[in-house]
């Protein structure tokens, strides 16, 4: 965040002497002067550090003991600006219960385990028999087991270690979360994740338990019974902050907006709109058709709503926007209060975004302009490693030759022109 907004102020704080250790040798690396780095508790936190406009607490309140819950609900309290957003993530019930079955045998399993390289490979072992044994059953059980061994194997010890093996590890039902929050005069946004709020067409089948209640957090806590819900990612703010039940249509006159959507045309001459995981359209209506596809066309930057909503006839402009709110609700649309604004034109001697070229020098990622996480191939990574400004195409193109075995270099050259226009539109480009 610190390279993405250099004008904001970022502070990081770990009890682990290591990981500080880490992130300040990536700050330093990067040149980052807006980024102050301390190994210390979230309940040691110096007064004179002032207050804060967004305060994140990723993987925080579910690994540490209840006093160190509430201290971090004292901290947002004592620490949030008066219109400042907290982000708490936590493990989430009732989905929880069901990965909970493994920790406790997996804990059972390696509590003789010596290092934590010794604890994780035994774990693994454990998940591993238990899940061959009981495959032939068809259970549900035995599904599940299935499922998880399969996330896990691919993932590397220190997830299994951290998210499944350490000491503390709670989880809490999204009611449960918002007394607490409420009980340090903290109040429920939304989740991050606009999407699961059940507003926009949940299935048919739902509709009869949410309207047993109007409160929205009941109504959110079926959704986590129904889909059995075992991650949140959830907003809070000062009880006191001006919070609006419902965001006004007419606010979209002032925001910008940034497209999910993958547009693709079907043989029928029917267009596609689909957003992987999350949304898939056949055809849209014409004015919502009309504003993806200019969207698309804009290589990942977001639009001022303004205009286009200006543009139609004032008879439409209400239901326009209520469709593209419902868009927002569904995941197709994020809006913005400020444009995002990325390079869409490559220059000859391409330069990628320090940040991107510096994480896939290390890693299979890198975070985009737009905060979003981009899978990156090998041959994507040699790329960006050499988009440093002091490289043409023909160098870039020798770059990644060991990447693309048995291609010609005319291949080699279009499958890399492809690459580039990826990452201008995934925001990984600095010019
Ligand atoms: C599951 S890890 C999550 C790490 C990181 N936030 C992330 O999302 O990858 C939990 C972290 O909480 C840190 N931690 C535990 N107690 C803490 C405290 N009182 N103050 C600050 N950090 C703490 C641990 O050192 C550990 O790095």
């Amino acid at each position: 965040m610190a390279a993405l907004f250099p004008l904001a102020e970022c502070v990081g704080i770990d009890m682990s002497v290591r990981q500080i250790k880490t992130a300040k040798r990536h700050a330093a690396t990067l040149g980052l002067k807006n980024v102050k780095l301390e190994a210390i508790s979230l309940s040691d936190i110096p007064e004179n550090w002032g207050q804060f406009d967004y305060i994140i607490a990723h993987g925080i309140l579910s690994w540490v003991a209840p006093p160190i819950q509430k201290k971090l609900m004292e901290m947002c309290r004592e620490r949030l600006s008066p219109q400042g957003v907290a982000y708490i993530s936590f493990n989430t019930l009732p989905g929880w219960h069901m990965v909970r079955m493994l920790r406790d045998m997996m804990l059972f399993h390696t509590q003789d385990a010596l290092t934590p390289e010794a604890k994780a490979t035994s774990a693994r072992d454990i998940l591993q028999k238990v899940t061959a044994i009981t495959a032939q059953r068809g259970s549900a059980y035995s599904a599940f087991l299935q499922t998880e061994q399969e996330t896990i194997k691919n993932k590397p010890d220190a997830y299994l270690l951290h998210d499944h093996l350490e000491e503390n590890n709670h989880a809490f039902y999204l009611h449960e979360f918002v007394k607490l929050a409420n009980a340090h005069a903290l109040a429920y946004i939304a989740d991050m994740d606009l999407t699961t709020q059940g507003k926009v067409n949940p299935p048919p089948e739902m509709l009869p338990v949410l309207a047993t209640t109007q409160d929205r957090v009941r109504q959110e806590q079926y959704i986590d019974f129904i889909v059995s819900r075992r991650f949140r990612c959830a907003l809070l703010c000062r009880q006191e902050a001006p919070l609006r039940p419902e965001i006004p249509l007419g606010i979209l006159h002032t925001m910008h907006v940034l497209s999910h959507f993958a547009v693709k045309a079907e043989q029928d001459g029917v267009k596609t709109y689909s957003v992987p995981g999350k949304l898939a359209m056949n055809g849209a209506d014409a004015d919502v058709a009309t504003l993806i596809e200019l969207m698309d066309k804009k290589a990942g930057q977001s639009m001022p709503l303004a205009g286009f909503i200006e543009a139609l006839p004032i008879a439409g402009q209400q239901a326009f926007m209520q469709k593209v709110m419902t868009l927002v609700f569904a995941g197709g649309f994020t809006l913005l209060q400020e444009p995002m604004q990325h390079c869409t034109v490559l220059s000859a001697w391409p330069v990628a975004f320090p940040l991107a070229r510096y994480q896939a020098s290390m890693q299979e990622w890198a975070m985009s302009q737009r905060m979003e996480v981009c899978p990156l191939t090998m041959m994507e990574r040699a790329a960006l490693c050499h988009m440093d400004g002091y490289h043409d195409i023909p160098q870039i193109v020798e770059a990644v030759k060991p990447y693309a075995p048995g291609k010609s270099e005319g291949d080699i050259a279009v499958l890399l022109a492809d690459i580039m226009q990826k990452l201008v539109r995934d925001g990984l480009v600095a010019a």
